[in-house]
């Protein structure tokens, strides 16, 4: 049996091989990534890129769970993290355990990622305390859209980065096994990589963290927004596109289905040989 990657692996890869994340939401995507990540985070970014939202916080523990289970079905070599959606955790470490311990025991996931604010920390602490590993997420908090306006990149002035490397340090100290550091000045990550004990996932950071993660479906090209930091490795829309359009002008061209494709009488069944 493979054993999969737990918390403490992620943990102990501080300053090591870079660790390699991928978001992944359904299970034959999550088969295909398994192989080649350390660790799968199933991201409340499923509600843009999914289910069509305009922005995470419409994303509920339902979705979270499905999308949990499809991944947790379908993985059995990456560390898969589920992300807690806005409105499950914020309210008090109580709510947070609730909530989390659902998440856990229905997809059978081993941990959960909170967006950490410093006011956070208490509830990162309460649940590692009680058995649940916490990745924490700082920097660009998308779940905060509201707040912010919009997806802006943080700690571009000097209290701003005092704000991101507190919360990512309070974080630190609450027991997070990994940190998560989003959107930043390129030259904020390393300084909390080297002031953390965590080991530090960027997105949007800095190729100086511990490990990076980009949101599958930007990597792939199926998504039409994406954001500044993304590499596209393939086209998939592009792919799509193609096939789809191909397909259409076979069945209006009658060219689909062909013989090949369709279901024949079958002629003196019961007496045919078995081939
Ligand atoms: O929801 C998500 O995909 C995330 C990653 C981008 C870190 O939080
Ligand atoms: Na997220």
């Amino acid at each position: 049996d493979i054993r999969r990657i737990t918390a403490p692996d992620i943990r102990a890869r501080k300053g090591g091989e870079p660790i390699v994340c991928l978001t992944a939401y359904t299970a034959p995507v999550a088969q295909i990534l398994d192989p080649h990540c350390d660790l799968l985070l199933v991201g409340d970014s499923v509600g843009m890129v999914v289910h069509g939202l305009p922005n995470t916080v419409g994303v509920t523990l339902e979705m979270m769970i499905m999308h949990g289970q499809a991944v947790m079905r379908a993985s059995e070599h990456a560390m898969v993290v589920i992300d807690m959606p806005f409105g499950t955790y914020e309210a008090s470490a109580e709510q947070a355990f609730t909530n989390a311990t659902r998440v856990l025991k229905e997809t059978g996931a081993q941990a959960v990622k909170v967006e950490a604010g410093t006011y956070i920390a208490e509830t990162i602490a309460y649940l590692v305390q009680r058995g649940i590993p916490v990745m924490g997420h700082v920097g660009l908090r998308p779940q905060a859209v509201n707040v912010d306006g919009k997806f802006r990149a943080k700690g571009r002035t000097s209290e701003e980065r005092e704000i991101v490397l507190a919360e990512a340090k309070a974080a630190d100290e609450a027991g997070a096994f990994a940190i998560v550091i989003e959107g930043v000045d390129e030259t904020l990550a390393p300084e909390i990589t080297a002031a953390v004990q965590a080991p530090t996932i960027g997105i949007g950071a800095s190729a100086q963290c511990d490990g990076q993660i980009l949101v599958t479906d930007d990597l792939l090209g199926l998504f039409e927004w994406t954001p500044k930091f993304v590499r596209r490795y393939a086209d998939l829309k592009g792919v799509i596109d193609k096939a789809a359009a191909e397909y259409a002008a076979d069945v209006r061209g009658r060219r689909f289905p062909a013989a090949a494709e369709t279901y024949a009488l079958r002629v003196n069944a019961a007496r045919a040989p078995r081939v």
